[in-house]
């Protein structure tokens, strides 16, 4: 089928077509992630694609240090670096627009997002029952480890470091 190229933009919440975004995250169910007042502290990214003019998919990731933001953990650093990374807090594509590459390109955008912002690892969290993202996610080369927090969900980390 031939359908509009995918276009991936970066959006603030100054952007002209802003309330659609919201809308769009809304009826994904995401809203408590995605704008959660907490992470405006942060810099927060959100990723938006397209196809002509229509929202297929969004992808938010906050930018911080790793370790004190979502756990109890001290900074950590590498050669007297502090190290920071892109950690996933939303990411959907409605269900007409699925398994047509948008949720890989929102993912690889963000992983050269990532690289250009110096991030040592992307890193999100996924509930059990999210086989469809499991699925992206391993298909692209994530580690996975699964934890429990309280109930049993998979964190998936890139490193974007050489050795
Ligand atoms: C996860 C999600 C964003 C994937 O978006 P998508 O645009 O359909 O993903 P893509 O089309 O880019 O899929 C890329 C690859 O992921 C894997 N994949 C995606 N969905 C899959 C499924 N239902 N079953 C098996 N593999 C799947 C495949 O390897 C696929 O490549 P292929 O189509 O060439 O086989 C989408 O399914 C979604 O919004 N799910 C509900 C919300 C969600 O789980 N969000 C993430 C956690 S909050």
């Amino acid at each position: 089928m031939n359908r509009p190229p995918l276009v991936i933009e970066s959006w603030t919440p100054e952007h002209p077509r802003w309330e659609k975004l919201v809308e769009l995250i809304g009826k994904e169910g995401q809203t408590d992630w995605a704008l959660d007042p907490y992470f405006a502290r942060f810099s927060r990214h959100f990723l938006v694609a397209q196809r002509a003019d229509k929202l297929v998919g969004f992808l938010m990731f906050v930018h911080w240090e790793i370790g004190p933001h979502d756990r109890k953990a001290p900074k950590l650093q590498l050669s007297g670096e502090t190290l920071t990374e892109a950690k996933v807090l939303a990411f959907g594509v409605p269900k007409p627009f699925r398994r047509q590459g948008v949720g890989r390109a929102l993912q690889e955008r963000t992983i050269e997002r990532a690289r250009e912002l110096g991030c040592y690892q992307v890193r999100s969290v996924s509930e059990v029952d999210h086989g469809d993202n499991h699925q992206l996610k391993l298909s692209l080369g994530f580690a996975v480890e699964p934890m429990e927090r309280p109930t049993p969900t998979f964190a998936f980390i890139m490193p974007l470091r050489d050795r």
